[in-house]
């Protein structure tokens, strides 16, 4: 059998990574994301990537906001590729500005792609996965869904919320035969992280300073590694995967020791004349 992987915002970054490790290793793919130009690019990138020409790579414009579209376009995959034994809920935007220069609709629609966007592909895919008895759902959070981070507010809790998913679906497809693991990745070098540092308070940009940015195929790799290893955790590097395990512990010192003062510095200096 020829394992099916379906992954939303698979036409980038760290999306896209994870697709040409999985073409690489005699997957078929369905990938979700909204602009048809960067779809086709990787739909070729994909097709070279592919260890066998039977291999199928589907890519569909679909916008994840919208839960009928999502649903029709994993029926597609579906029809076409089989059940899915990989489920990557990864597409995500960033708005990073302080939490009182934020306008109502950054936080829903930060909320509605990065959480309801998941929500709905996980949604649409499971009912082929319980009828397969076999699975594995991974939904991609954030370093920031460990620590919220100065200037992070509409996303941050986006990226809790998909970790607060991920612990549910964990206790109640674990009979089924499905497996579930929530991402924390890092700084990725990656468009978004691209445009997100053109844009983001200076404070944030301070406070991500102290670390190197990873990239996408690390990220792609540690998740590889962690569904082969039944995972449900997956937090690449050193701090976050402590943070991961010891979050509530260390949080508050990260906060106390390290964030708070920097944060003090940085608005004592932009406040001189
Ligand atoms: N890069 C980082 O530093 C970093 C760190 C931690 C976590 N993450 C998370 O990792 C995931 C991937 O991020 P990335 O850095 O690889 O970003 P990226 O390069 O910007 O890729 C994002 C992908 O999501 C798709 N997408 C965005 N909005 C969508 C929508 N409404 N409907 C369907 N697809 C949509 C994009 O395609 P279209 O725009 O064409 O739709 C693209 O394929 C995100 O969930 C992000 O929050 C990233």
């Amino acid at each position: 059998m020829t394992p099916h992987a379906i992954i939303s915002g698979g036409s980038s970054g760290i999306g896209l990574a994870l697709a040409q490790k999985l073409a690489e290793s005699g997957h078929h793919l369905t990938i979700l994301a909204r602009d048809p130009e960067r779809l086709d690019a990787a739909r070729r990138a994909l097709e070279g990537a592919r260890q066998r020409d039977e291999q199928r790579i589907l890519v569909l414009s679909v916008d994840v906001r919208d839960a009928p579209a999502v649903k029709a376009a994993v029926e597609r995959g579906i029809a076409e590729n089989g059940a899915p034994t990989l489920v990557v809920a990864n597409a995500g935007i960033v708005i990073p500005h302080t939490f009182e220069t934020l306008t109502p609709e950054a936080f829903r629609t930060t909320m509605d792609v990065n959480y309801l966007g998941g929500v709905y592909l996980v949604h649409a895919a499971l009912p082929a996965m319980r009828a397969a008895g076999r699975g594995h759902i991974v939904l991609v959070s954030s370093g920031a869904g460990l620590l919220g981070i100065y200037g992070l507010s509409a996303y941050t809790p986006t990226k809790f919320a998909l970790r607060g998913l991920g612990e549910v679906l964990r206790a109640e497809l674990k009979p089924l035969g499905i497996g579930v693991s929530v991402v924390y990745p890092p700084d990725t070098d990656t468009p978004m992280l691209r445009e997100e540092i053109k844009i983001r308070p200076t404070i944030t940009s301070q406070i991500a300073a102290g670390a190197k940015a990873a990239t996408a195929e690390e990220v792609a790799e540690a998740i590889v590694r962690g569904v082969a290893g039944k995972q449900f955790s997956i937090a690449p590097g050193l701090t976050l995967g402590a943070l991961s395990r010891l979050g509530s512990l260390i949080g508050p010192l990260v906060n106390r020791w390290y964030f708070d003062p920097l944060i003090a510095r940085s608005l004592k200096r932009q406040e001189r004349p």
